[in-house]
């Protein structure tokens, strides 16, 4: 008997950190993974592990992306999840520098979701997920380009969310907040600040990429049929937390 086909989920930034988690989620969830990344080894590890296909693949380049799409016979899921997040002061950030950025996190996206759609118009249970950042919604200095990045991100989720509606394919962002990465490793080594940084966050703790991932498949699924443009902040109640810094400065040391 031929088992029944699964639906194919595209995830860009696969091969580590939280684009690792949502390929292993999703590949339980019941969906055929397909993991996409710059680094190529790193995507073809997380394709081995879950049973899943893998490209390598920079997103910021439109031909190469739109020659991988016309590979895919078929898509209903796509998580738009490579970033970047180099550490840059605003006052002297290299323009190029800032352009990167944005090419990556709003550009790629854009680019990924343009050369998926014609898969995504013939799904019937078609939908997108952008990880944008809680940086979309309170600024994190120190990092240039990259809370104006995802702020463009969530305005572009509501975009799409808008005019791809009438193709039923369904757009919502996932923001989460400080992550425990490869890519946040250096600064996490600093037990002291690690510890600074986590008796803010409501929730007591940085998040497991597998916390940002298990939010994914509702958005996915057929629970979340009438959501879309929505975002949602991943983040134990820090971009909620003001109650936190009164806190801190209402202490007397
Ligand atoms: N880690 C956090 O604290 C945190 C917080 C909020 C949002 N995010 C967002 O989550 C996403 C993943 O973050 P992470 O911490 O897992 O990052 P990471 O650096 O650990 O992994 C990102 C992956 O994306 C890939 N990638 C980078 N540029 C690419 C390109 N041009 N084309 C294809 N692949 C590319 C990298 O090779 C890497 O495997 C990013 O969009 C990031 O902005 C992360």
């Amino acid at each position: 008997m031929t088992q029944p086909e699964l639906p194919v989920a595209v995830v860009t930034g696969a091969g580590r950190g939280i684009g690792a988690a949502i390929s292993r989620r999703l590949a339980r969830t019941g969906f055929d993974v397909v993991a996409v990344d710059l680094d190529g080894e790193s995507a073809s590890r997380i394709a081995d592990e879950i049973g899943g296909r893998c490209a390598a693949l920079d997103i910021t380049d439109a031909e190469a992306v739109r020659s991988f799409a016309a590979t895919l016979p078929r898509v209903d899921a796509l998580v738009n999840n490579a970033g970047i997040f180099p550490p840059a002061a605003i006052a002297t950030v290299d323009p190029d520098q800032f352009r990167k950025v944005m090419d990556v996190n709003v550009l790629g996206t854009l680019i990924m979701t343009q050369a998926v759609l014609p898969q995504l118009t013939e799904s019937n249970q078609a939908a997108i997920v952008n990880i944008a950042s809680i940086a979309a919604k309170v600024v994190t200095p120190g990092t240039a380009a990259y809370s104006p990045s995802k702020a463009a991100v969530v305005s572009l989720t509501k975009l799409l969310a808008v005019e791809l509606a009438d193709r039923d394919i369904r757009v919502n962002a996932v923001a989460p907040g400080g992550v425990a990465t490869e890519a946040t490793a250096s600064f996490s080594a600093d037990a002291d600040r690690e510890a600074r940084f986590n008796s803010l966050i409501p929730a007591g703790r940085r998040a497991t990429p597998e916390d940002i991932a298990d939010t994914v498949p509702f958005f996915l699924g057929s629970d979340a049929r009438y959501v879309t443009g929505q975002v949602v902040y991943v983040d134990g109640g820090l971009t909620e937390s003001t109650v936190s810094f009164l806190r801190a400065a209402q202490s007397s040391n």
